[in-house]
């Protein structure tokens, strides 16, 4: 029989792309989502890769009524994937009750629901931002979190908080989280990808959209760091590599093959890349000149981070496969599929 998953937050960015693998390796999904980060169409475009239009739901997941009357009408589900949540750092410190209310609700009403009627497992999105500025790198799993710098931060290491406290009180409950470094790119077909609404935040989407044309230049936020160059340094993860950490997550969960009821893991690819390293890999690969130029820091960044992914590699299987160069470019591709410039 085949296993359904829920997916929440399966048509946003990350969502999207483990919907694709999940149902390339046979899962039958259904999507919960509210579209307040998404676009409906992102299911026809799931349909055109996969040959298979998922099962979707449209409600906020912060509604325990609404989450519970869907438990009611969907009841064969053994596992869920939790991406729904707010993203936006900088948001967060003006509106800290949207985020701790959407993301911890959503999260509890999920938890709740599966106490009730046994539905054991869920893996969830984490974030490298549990860390903060780490004193020792590369981080591994147990290298001690730190205070979150802002309102989003803190939801995640809230939301590990819970999960770790739900697996104690209720041991039937399996749950991993996935803590996600900087997740790029899109997938291969670039019928998928990430859709910022209004200016972009983060590095890449505001690359891309300063190569088609929608940008002037892009800032680069200090080089005065303690590193190489002078410029941050990040650990970016292609998002097909990182959707494919979901369904080796979830085959660990369906098959019973974790060492505890509440597990964490790094997904990254274990090295590290500087703003400017990034843009010249961009500029290499692409051929696009891209025009930038420095800055001053940006309020509540950290200056490096990158991932030990020993303990994710080893324990789960699962490893980085994609250059940053090749993420880059599909990121690219993607972009200009989006604003529908030729190749
Ligand atoms: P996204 O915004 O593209 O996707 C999240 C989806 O959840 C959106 O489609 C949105 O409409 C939906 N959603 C939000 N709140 C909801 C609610 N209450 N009910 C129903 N649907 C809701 O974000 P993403 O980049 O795909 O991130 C997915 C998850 O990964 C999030 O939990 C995020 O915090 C986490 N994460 C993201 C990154 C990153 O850089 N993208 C890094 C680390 C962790
Ligand atoms: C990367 C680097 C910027 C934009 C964020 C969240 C984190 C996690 C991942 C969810 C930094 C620099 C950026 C620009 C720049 N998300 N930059 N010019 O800040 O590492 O992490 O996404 O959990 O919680 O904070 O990602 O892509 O914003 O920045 O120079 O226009 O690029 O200063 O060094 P970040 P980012």
């Amino acid at each position: 029989m085949k296993k359904q998953i829920l997916v929440t937050g399966g048509t946003g960015y990350i969502g999207s792309h483990t919907v694709v693998e999940l149902q390339e390796k046979g899962y039958e999904v259904v999507i919960v989502d509210d579209l307040s980060n998404s676009s409906i169409d992102v299911l026809d475009a799931i349909g055109k890769i996969t040959g298979l239009r998922p099962a979707f739901e449209q409600f906020d997941l912060s509604d325990s009524i609404k989450t519970n009357t869907f438990f009611d009408k969907y009841t064969d589900i053994e596992a869920i994937i939790h991406f729904a949540a707010f993203k936006a750092v900088g948001e967060s410190v003006g509106k800290p009750l949207n985020y701790y209310r959407n993301n911890l609700n959503s999260l509890m009403n999920l938890l709740d629901n599966m106490k009730r009627r046994n539905i054991i497992n869920m893996v969830f999105s984490s974030s490298c931002t549990v860390y903060g500025q780490p004193d020792v790198l590369p981080v591994v799993e147990n290298t001690p979190r730190k205070q979150a710098e802002s309102p989003y931060g803190n939801t995640k290491s809230i939301c590990e908080d819970i999960l770790r406290d739900c697996c104690k009180a209720y041991p039937q409950i399996n749950c991993i989280a996935l803590r996600y470094f900087n997740p790029i790119g899109a997938h291969p077909s670039s019928l998928i990808g990430e859709l910022p609404l209004g200016v972009p935040n983060n590095l890449v989407p505001f690359i891309t959209q300063t190569a088609a044309g929608l940008r002037d230049e892009l800032s680069i936020f200090g080089d005065n760091y303690n590193t190489p160059d002078g410029t941050a340094i990040r650990d970016y993860i292609n998002v097909v590599d990182l959707a494919k950490a979901h369904v080796i997550a979830i085959n660990r969960l369906l098959n019973k093959k974790r060492t505890s009821n509440y597990e964490y893991f790094n997904i990254g690819t274990g090295e590290g890349y500087s703003v400017l390293q990034l843009v010249k890999t961009f500029i290499a690969v692409t051929g696009v000149n891209l025009a930038y130029k420095i800055v001053e820091r940006r309020a509540g960044d950290i200056e490096k981070i990158w991932a030990d992914t020993s303990i994710a590699n080893n324990e789960l299987g699962w490893k980085a496969e994609t250059s940053l160069g090749d993420t880059l470019l599909s990121a690219w591709n993607w972009e200009k599929k989006v604003r529908g410039l030729g190749n």
